[in-house]
């Protein structure tokens, strides 16, 4: 990869506060979007959230927006098709997305089905395939942590074969991201941690990862120190709303760092966790975060300890980092990070292993292996991985934090 060269992109305009809700009707009007398709999953209806949207658009004169609310908690391209469906049949002319990750990629998906006029979701896998730009889309998170308001990618099932099927592409950047922590305020202590460590693995692996840049950095940097400053202030007062708000600045930026520097070898191995045993995608990243990074630093030379090093700055602040000689810094990082597993499992009961999480048995991690090899994420990641490697991480990470 070039060191010479770098592209970065990303078009989201971010609306942020505590009344960011309010700002919807005149961005829609904006987006020239009067029938957008509102999509949802039944967990935010029930929370309440659904409705807190509706009435803001009906507060300012929207009528109510149509409601697609069928999405399970791993979206499929059946479920696409069917909300493809309901937008035509309504005669929308653009999407609002409420919701976690699993419902911003149905977004996504449903999107590349009626800008392209098409039924056959599978057309468009793999990256670059899109030409032309989208339907307007809003995304409002009711996670901290996924990043999908901002980034590049949708990852939807295809239940014919039960594989998870990446999509690339720049035209996959929603146009506005809605940070309210109104939506965020009802999200139980396990799942805001879970969220905010993929949200730190996001970071970490675009800093330390081959296709780092300056631009990218600055919003990695950023994001492991609100994370830092606020994934146990969280717990301690869960209604505040600038706490949940400092969470969700820093999921979205950590969104953006890695839509465009992309991420490493704890993504590869968390998403065939995830595919082999269905250990939620924030779990198995703060099961497997510090484990990943040992590895790299072991083989990843000084140009990785460097970069990682650094990081001890913005994840434990000023002291530690002045105490801490240059050469120890990056293991400290990665002590850090295993001391906050341990917290955030007595705060949230968050496991620390992947044996704690109940979904994986010994015998999975082979399959695991095999799976994580067509990964594409190893292929930014600062080391080469093998067979060998993801099967000696996989077995320090079954019964060690
Ligand atoms: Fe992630």
């Amino acid at each position: 990869m070039s060191k010479t060269f770098f592209e970065f992109f990303s078009p989201v305009k971010i609306l942020a506060g505590f009344k960011a809700l309010e700002n919807i009707p005149f961005e829609l009007s904006l987006l020239n979007v009067k029938t957008p398709l509102l999509i949802t999953d039944p967990g935010v209806e029930s929370a309440g959230l659904l409705k807190s949207v509706v009435q803001v658009l009906k507060d300012n004169g929207i009528k109510s927006p149509e409601i697609f609310n069928d999405v399970p908690q791993d979206s499929s391209m059946s479920v696409v098709a069917k909300g493809a469906n309901l937008y035509r049949e309504k005669g929308c002319d653009g999407l609002i997305a409420l919701g976690g990750g699993s419902v911003i990629d149905t977004a996504k998906g449903i999107n590349i089905l009626v800008s392209e006029n098409a039924d056959d979701l599978k057309k468009f896998s793999g990256a670059g395939v899109l030409k032309r730009p989208l339907k307007p889309l809003m995304v409002i998170p009711t996670t901290a942590g996924t990043g999908s308001e901002t980034t590049l990618v949708a990852v939807i099932t295809d239940p014919e074969t039960g594989n998870k099927v990446p999509f690339v592409s720049h035209f996959l950047i929603p146009d506005v991201a809605v940070l309210d922590p109104r939506m965020t305020l009802t999200l139980p202590p396990q799942l805001t941690a879970a969220s905010a460590m993929d949200a730190l693995t996001h970071a970490v692996e675009a800093y330390t990862g081959l296709a780092k840049n300056a631009v990218s950095d600055a919003h990695a940097w950023s994001a492991v120190q609100l994370v830092s400053e606020n994934l146990f202030a969280v717990p301690e007062a869960p209604d505040d709303r600038q706490l949940r708000l400092n969470l969700s600045v820093a999921a979205t930026q950590a969104g953006i760092a890695f839509s465009n520097s992309m991420v490493g070898v704890v993504h590869t191995l968390g998403h065939s966790v995830g595919a082999v045993c269905h250990v939620p995608h924030g779990m198995a990243m703060s099961v497997l975060l510090p484990h990943g990074l040992e590895y790299n630093l072991e083989n990843g030379g000084e140009s990785y300890a460097n970069a990682l090093g650094k990081l001890l700055l913005p994840l434990a602040g000023e002291d530690t980092y002045l105490k801490t000689a240059r050469d120890e810094r990056p293991a400290a990082v990665i002590k850090t990070i295993r001391d906050w597993k341990n917290r955030l499992q007595k705060i949230s009961g968050l496991p620390c292993t992947l044996k704690e999480t109940g979904k994986v048995q010994k015998s999975d991690l082979e399959p695991i292996v095999r799976v994580s090899l067509s990964d594409a994420s190893s292929i930014y990641n600062p080391v080469e991985i093998d067979a060998e490697d993801a099967s000696n991480i996989l077995n320090k990470a079954y019964e060690n934090c």
